[in-house]
């Protein structure tokens, strides 16, 4: 088995090398470690890091959370303009200390940051484990900051540093959403509009319900923004719906919206959501059983698309393991705000049945969810039925395939920032996409006519140092680690030297001028002749004619290039491998399904009758948790056991592998690709490429076979 494992990682990695949006190479690299602007990492101790977060970018400036600190940074240079210094006081490091917290960790760590109405900053942190926020006015007389007003941060800062919690603060209402936790051990999690004004305490605040797994479950949030009349979030969580082979609860990524005029319910339903509903988002790369990247690690701004349409870049990932994938999908929010305005509820009748659509007829009027103009008067079925049936029926689909994939021998993928409709030579207008790593690089992408070209990779810090926030304008790109800031130029044509590789770069920010003879940015281009082509990346204007096959002076695309080669001249050999693997593994995998499934009809029999009397509970639970929590009684977190679901129903690699088997002998497949915003459909794959690319979707996922052999 252990032979049969390392055979599998081996053609997976070779087969990635080939494929059209696996592991793409890079037209361009470039080592930039140390170089450019930078800011931190100066004197910084291992143990004690500052924990750097981008809070806003307020037009020239950037601010920065950081450890006891908020700087306020010239985007220009990363030059220090102002920064406000806030310790918590001794007795409250103590305190966090003694509840068994690290020194390092009982710190104050802004995490949040907004500019009010009246130019005050609002600057909420950790604070030792027990969040606080500030207000701070400042004078722009003699450039000094003064704090104004000091209270409680409980459910707009998290306590914990790491804890991914978003927040966004609204100036017109002087309110503040927040996805975060509202308690010191990280379990109530919750998502939450608190008023910011001062003797407003308690007035207008909504949250969603504590300590119901169809809510909320151990969500990770990664972000926030306001769309039309709703706020967004998104974030990936433990989904009640979903149980995996071995009956854990699977994480799957989600988008979730409030009106941003929900006045809450009438009592008892005073302080939650009328309008919270949720649904899930499906990156994957379809054959005949989808493959799925549940873990949502980023999403962009909403990038304009078309009329009335906006489209969302993310990045997604397979659950953590040594052999973790990432993948960028792409969004409308047309698509997103019909399933939530027309699309069916999904519920389980009792703890033991499958999850299923409500029928039309079944659900109340006015339909749950739906913005009104007083929430207040929300008759009670449609309250009781939002409370507890947030979650839509359908996933959410993403516009087309995958626009990348990187496979388990890169880098991961942490952090997208997107850089709309920048104009080619011939005014055409792409989305760039930067994506940062888990290895301190950023990658420039771009999408021609459905297909991604990555243009260059950057190594921006030392390998090891993941990249959590990303920033893009027009010119710059501000790339930030927890403990160091970068800015560097969005573009590096003059690092080509002739046309053709010029050309061959494929980036829109980049033209061969005909009069100098150099790459030049677009910021020079003016009258004269400049060469470029976004869509084949070669040119006959070129000087040099067409060159095919061009070789690129950098070491590690040579490497790259050698194996490549290699994988053309054995490629016949290895597929007829993989095809013969795959008839041992459905062997053995029929044996195994077998096995799994007399085993999960044992299991089920035994949850059923432990379970049996839990039903009623479970039917009016939205009104019990209301009361509890309104006399705010800690209950421990109601964890249910779902079952009910088919084994298949979580797919994993050796099912997989029994269908890529099928789908050789279906060479119909129809698999045609609609680009976003601009109506063009490419033609549909022809069949040699659905069998590459079903077998690269395939074998890399080896993170479950390895879990099933060994
Ligand atoms: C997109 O990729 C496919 C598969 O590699 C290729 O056949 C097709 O020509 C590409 N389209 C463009 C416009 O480059
Ligand atoms: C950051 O500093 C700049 C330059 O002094 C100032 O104009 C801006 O208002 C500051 N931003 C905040 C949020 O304090
Ligand atoms: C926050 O997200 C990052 C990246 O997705 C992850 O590595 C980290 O564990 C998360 N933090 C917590 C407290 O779960
Ligand atoms: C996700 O999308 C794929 C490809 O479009 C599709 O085959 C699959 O059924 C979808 N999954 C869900 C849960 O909707």
């Amino acid at each position: 088995m252990a032979n049969l494992l390392t055979l599998l990682t081996f053609l997976a990695t070779f087969f990635g090398l080939n494929g059209a949006s696996l592991n793409l190479r890079p037209r361009q690299f470039v080592n930039a470690v140390g170089f450019g602007d930078r800011f931190g990492s100066i004197n910084t101790n291992s143990e004690e890091s500052d924990h750097f977060k981008l809070l806003a970018a307020d037009g020239d400036s950037l601010l920065v959370g950081a450890r006891n600190a908020v700087y306020n940074l010239s985007l220009a240079s990363l030059s220090v303009n102002h920064r406000i210094d806030w310790k918590p006081p001794a007795e409250h490091i103590e305190e966090c200390i003694m509840k068994g917290k690290s020194k390092a960790d009982c710190q104050n760590y802004i995490r949040v940051l907004a500019r009010k109405s009246d130019g005050h900053a609002l600057v909420c942190g950790t604070h030792a484990f027990s969040p606080k926020c500030r207000e701070y006015a400042y004078n722009s007389q003699d450039g000094s900051v003064k704090n104004t007003r000091q209270f409680d941060g409980q459910g707009i800062s998290p306590y914990d540093p790491r804890d991914n919690s978003t927040a966004l603060y609204i100036p017109e209402s002087n309110e503040i959403y927040t996805g975060t936790v509202t308690d010191f051990a990280g379990n109530d999690a919750l998502i939450y509009r608190k008023s910011i004004g001062e003797g407003q305490a308690g007035r207008g605040n909504v949250r969603t319900q504590r300590d119901d797994v169809r809510v909320l479950d151990a969500p990770n949030f990664v972000a926030s923004f306001t769309y039309k009349e709703h706020i967004y979030f998104w974030f990936r969580e433990q989904a009640a719906e979903a149980v995996d082979n071995n009956e854990e609860r699977v994480v799957y990524a989600r988008v979730s919206r409030v009106c941003k005029n929900d006045r809450g319910g009438a009592r008892p339903a005073n302080e939650r959501w009328t309008s919270f509903l949720k649904a899930r988002l499906n990156c994957s790369l379809s054959s005949a059983a989808p493959f799925y990247f549940n873990e949502l690690k980023a999403v962009s701004e909403p990038i304009a698309a078309g009329a009335n349409d906006h489209t969302v870049y993310a990045v997604f990932s397979t659950p953590s393991s040594e052999l973790q994938m990432s993948a960028v999908c792409a969004f409308s929010m047309k698509r997103i705000r019909d399933e939530f305005e027309y699309g069916s509820f999904k519920y389980q009748r009792t703890v033991q049945s499958l999850w299923l659509p409500y029928g039309r007829n079944e659900i109340p009027k006015p339909r749950p969810g739906t913005c009104v103009p007083d929430s207040t008067k929300l008759p009670e079925a449609t309250i009781s039925f939002v409370l507890r049936n947030p979650l839509m029926h359908k996933a959410i689909e993403s516009i087309g395939p995958p626009l990348l994939v990187e496979g388990a021998d890169r880098a991961d993928l942490t952090q997208i920032a997107v850089l709309p409709r920048v104009d080619s030579v011939s005014d055409q207008r792409y989305d760039i996409v930067f994506l940062g790593t888990s290895d301190g690089r950023v990658l420039k992408v771009v999408e021609i006519a459905g297909n991604a070209t990555v243009i260059q990779a950057t190594s921006v810090f030392n390998k090891g140092t993941p990249i959590v926030n990303l920033l893009t304008t027009p010119t710059h790109l501000v790339i930030v680690s927890a403990d160091e800031i970068a800015s560097l130029a969005v573009q590096n044509c003059a690092q080509q030297s002739t046309c053709s590789r010029c050309v061959q770069l494929q980036d829109p920010h980049c033209a061969w001028d005909s009069n100098s003879h150099r790459c030049v940015h677009r910021d020079s281009w003016s009258g004269g002749h400049y060469i470029q082509n976004m869509v084949f990346g070669q040119s006959e204007q070129c000087p040099e004619g067409i060159v095919v096959n061009e070789v690129f002076g950098d070491d590690e695309v040579q490497s790259e290039r050698i194996m490549t080669s290699r994988v053309g001249q054995y490629t016949a050999q290895m597929l007829l491998l993989a095809v013969l693997l795959a008839a041992v593994i459905s062997g053995v995998v029929g044996v195994f399904i077998g096995f799994r499934f007399s085993r999960w009809l044992t299991a089920s029999e035994a949850h059923r009758s432990a379970s049996s009397t839990s039903g009623s509970d479970y039917d009016s639970f939205g009104r019990a948790r209301l009361t509890r929590h309104d006399s705010l009684t800690t209950a421990s977190k109601i964890d249910h056991a779902y079952i009910g679901q088919q084994p298949k129903a979580s797919m994993d690699a050796t099912s997989l592998v029994l269908s890529m088997n099928q789908s050789v002998h279906q060479p119909h497949h129809p698999m045609s690709i609609s680009q976003h915003g601009s109506g063009i459909n490419t033609p549909s794959r022809d069949k040699n490429a659905i069998l590459t690319s079903i077998n690269q979707n395939t074998l890399p996922r080896d993170y479950k076979v390895k879990k099933v052999y060994l």
